[in-house]
């Protein structure tokens, strides 16, 4: 396991959560932000991308399952993931990303998620900041964002299966992390 929050642990995927990626991965609904549902070979290429990231990052989306159940009700994570500026240089930013099977939706399951993954990211792994790089006309994400304290730093465009996307740049710093959980706004506290 990597982490645990109030209602939720998050550890590694594996080959047998396949099934468990397609219901999130093949859902159009879910995918609208990606222009699409995935084929079986993209929900095996998404897998492998993780497993992979695990070995090479030692971080990677991770399963979030209910507490002691193998219920997955999503994908949350951190990984590496480039920010490009205007003047040309890219910076690779820890990204906390959160994908959730629908119904699993309007339940808080991806906030408290996520502010676990702050938890980790400042306490263990010890960054300065973590990011959340989100399509412009993806709303509930950057919600999800709002609602982990962060702010938007910076914007840039993406090309993705064909397709021209503004992205927003939600970033948290260690300081406004800090000041969040000694002001007792966040409850990453209490986990
Ligand atoms: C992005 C995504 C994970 C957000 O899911 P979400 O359900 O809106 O977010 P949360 O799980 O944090 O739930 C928050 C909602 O639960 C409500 N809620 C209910 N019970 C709650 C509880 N116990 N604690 C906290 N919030 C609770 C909140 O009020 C909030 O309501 P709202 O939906 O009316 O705003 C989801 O829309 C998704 O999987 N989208 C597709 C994938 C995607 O785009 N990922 C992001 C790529 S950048």
């Amino acid at each position: 396991m990597i982490l645990q929050t109030p209602r939720l642990e998050l550890r590694k995927l594996t080959a047998d959560d396949y099934h468990d990626l397609a219901e999130i991965l093949q859902d159009p609904e879910t995918m609208y932000a990606y222009e699409g549902a995935f084929s079986d070979q993209e929900v095996q290429d998404w897998l492998d991308r993780q497993l992979e990231r695990y070995h090479r990052d030692g971080i990677g989306l991770w399963a979030a399952v209910l507490r002691n159940t193998n219920i997955m009700v999503g994908q949350v994570g951190l990984t590496y993931q480039p920010v490009p500026f205007s003047d040309g240089h890219t910076e690779n930013w820890v990204e906390i990303g959160y994908l959730l099977k629908r119904k699993y939706w309007h339940q808080g399951y991806a906030t408290e998620a996520a502010l676990g993954c702050q938890k980790y990211a400042f306490e263990i792994l010890h960054c300065d900041c973590v990011c959340s790089i989100i399509r412009d006309t993806n709303i509930s994400s950057q919600r999800v964002a709002q609602r982990g304290g962060m702010t938007v730093v910076h914007r840039f465009v993406k090309h993705y299966r064909g397709v021209i996307m503004p992205h927003l740049v939600y970033r948290i710093t260690k300081e406004e992390y800090q000041a969040q959980n000694c002001s007792g706004q966040n409850p990453v506290k209490s986990l």
